[in-house]
């Protein structure tokens, strides 16, 4: 028996904020099989690449309209020294990632960071070491990157093959600084801020975004002590452009407060339902913290950057194939629609977000396994809701019930829709429950378009894709509606994401 029907109306002529197409961000760090074998095979290597770049990862990451990623780390990025990562690839030092406790080879560097960049159209993130470097390392890099040639490092730069200046926006000043960054106090990582990012140079055609280390998941202190001290300290009001937030869905962290007990693609519709709540905790952690910096910030000039987000799954009992790699299934599409929803509902605040990571590591787009690339479902999610990148969003309202697991809250339903400066209207639905389909009806919509859709769903809650399924779950194009008179009425299966657009 199908559930009620539910009812949704779109305001379609009431364009709100634009949805920035950075909440679509990735995060690459050397970790595991991330960017060394994942994004990185080598030019001599025999999978098909360009300048060393897995051809197959660059393509599936400019269909998804990846607009920056995030690099090199996490953790890594504050045990990173820039020098040793330029320049003749054959003379940079091997050594260890004490952080991952792997070798490092310094092959993947700077220039290859930015090549991978340019080749994908993303806008670099790059995350400078606070917590073993020296502030002289960092705005040297930032020369480095973004100077005119003319200067010693400039110089050098063209030397190594790109003379004209990188133009570097988006500069992170440590990373989880009250963890493996440095386990500092908010109090004393604000001073520490203060004094790295003052000297972070401006140039010609790069004013940089000052991102600051923020909370980790519910640590409302360290955003209080970061707004106060940071937002608008006396002498360089707008020192901080950006503050960072990282929550792992079931990392052993509130709201999960037992460790990662939870498996990848070893559950049913219990341990389902209970992913489905910790997503949907965003919308709690992004409004609270919100609050704190709209009374420091009523102006929101200073944006939230959740730079790191996805699941963190407990290790499989047998060894993983590279550190922190976990399988994707719908369940993963599912928590980043409902992230991406939960990003929607505060566009104001939350300028940016990179998911946890891009390629073998944790909640990742892609998956490889020798010469094959897999695109996980979650790589479907990311596909399905490209169109919302840089549109507007549009009120939506309508009674959906709300599911509780362990104290949280989240709708059986979750949606959003958008305007793209063309008019087109996007929406998008995440049905999170696994066992029932429900009917809806979205009233407010176009009166005369034949709506396109798209369906991502799939036969198992834990299937996945691998390079014998490649395509198992995947979205699909889906006709299954009703479109008459500006009502659109359908029924949803259980458990699944659908991308609705409506072409003016
Ligand atoms: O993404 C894996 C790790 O999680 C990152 O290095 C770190 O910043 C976070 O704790």
């Amino acid at each position: 028996m199908p559930r009620a029907p539910l009812t949704l109306h779109v305001a379609a002529e009431q364009p709100g904020p634009q949805i920035s197409r950075h909440l679509f961000g990735q995060f690459a760090e050397h970790l595991g099989g991330c960017v060394y074998d994942g994004l990185w095979v080598g030019e001599d290597s025999p999978i098909p690449n360009i300048r060393g770049l897995r051809r197959d990862a660059v393509e599936a990451l400019r269909e998804i309209r990846m607009p920056n990623i995030r690099w090199p780390g996490g953790c890594f990025a504050d045990a990173y020294h820039w020098r040793n990562g330029i320049g003749p690839r054959e003379r940079r030092p091997r050594m260890r990632n004490d952080t991952w406790g792997q070798i490092e080879t310094n092959a993947f560097g700077t220039h290859e960071f930015l090549d991978l960049c340019a080749l994908t159209g993303a806008a670099p993130v790059i995350c400078g070491n606070l917590g073993s470097g020296t502030v002289q390392e960092m705005r040297d890099w930032v020369e480095y990157l973004n100077a005119p040639t003319g200067t010693v490092l400039a110089d050098e730069r063209a030397a190594n093959g790109h003379p004209s200046p990188f133009g570097v926006r988006y500069w992170g000043v440590g990373n989880e600084s009250w963890g493996c960054g440095g386990l500092m106090r908010a109090e004393y990582y604000a001073d520490e801020f203060r004094r790295y990012a003052t000297y972070l140079g401006n140039y010609e055609k790069s004013q940089l975004f000052r991102i600051a280390t923020g909370p980790g998941v519910d640590d409302y202190h360290w955003t209080e002590v970061m707004m106060r001290e940071c937002a608008a300290p006396r002498f360089n009001p707008g020192i901080m452009d950006g503050l960072s937030l990282h929550y792992y869905m079931n990392g052993g962290v509130p709201p999960a407060k037992t460790q990662r007990t939870l498996h990848a693609t070893d559950f049913g519709a219990a341990e389902w339902r209970t992913v489905m709540a910790h997503a949907w905790y965003i919308d709690e952690l992004i409004a609270r913290h919100s609050a704190i910096m709209d009374r420091h910030d009523p102006a929101k000039r200073v944006k939230l950057i959740v730079d790191e987000w996805g699941t963190w799954y407990a290790a499989p009992p047998a060894p993983a194939r590279s550190t922190l790699c976990q399988q994707q299934t719908l369940r993963d599409a599912l928590v980043s629609a409902l992230t991406f929803h939960a990003f929607f509902k505060h566009a104001e605040r939350v300028h940016m977000a990179n998911a946890a990571q891009v390629c073998n590591v944790l909640h990742s787009v892609l998956l490889t396994d020798g010469p094959s690339t897999i695109r996980t479902p979650n790589w479907h999610a990311f596909h399905l809701f490209a169109p919302h990148q840089d549109a507007h969003r549009l009120p939506l309202s309508g009674d959906v019930p709300q599911l509780e697991d362990g104290g949280l809250t989240y709708p059986r339903l979750s949606a959003a829709a958008s305007r793209a400066a063309d008019g087109a209207i996007t929406v998008t639905l995440a049905h999170t429950d696994p066992s029932e389909p429900v009917e809806i009806t979205l009233l407010g919509l176009p009166l005369s378009c034949k709506p396109a859709a798209r369906l991502l769903t799939s036969a198992q809650l834990n299937d996945c894709n691998s390079p014998e399924a490649p395509d198992r779950v995947a979205a699909r194009p889906w006709t299954d509606f009703i479109h008459q008179n500006g009502i659109f009425t359908a029924t949803l299966p259980p458990a699944c994401v659908i991308a609705i657009s409506f072409e003016q």
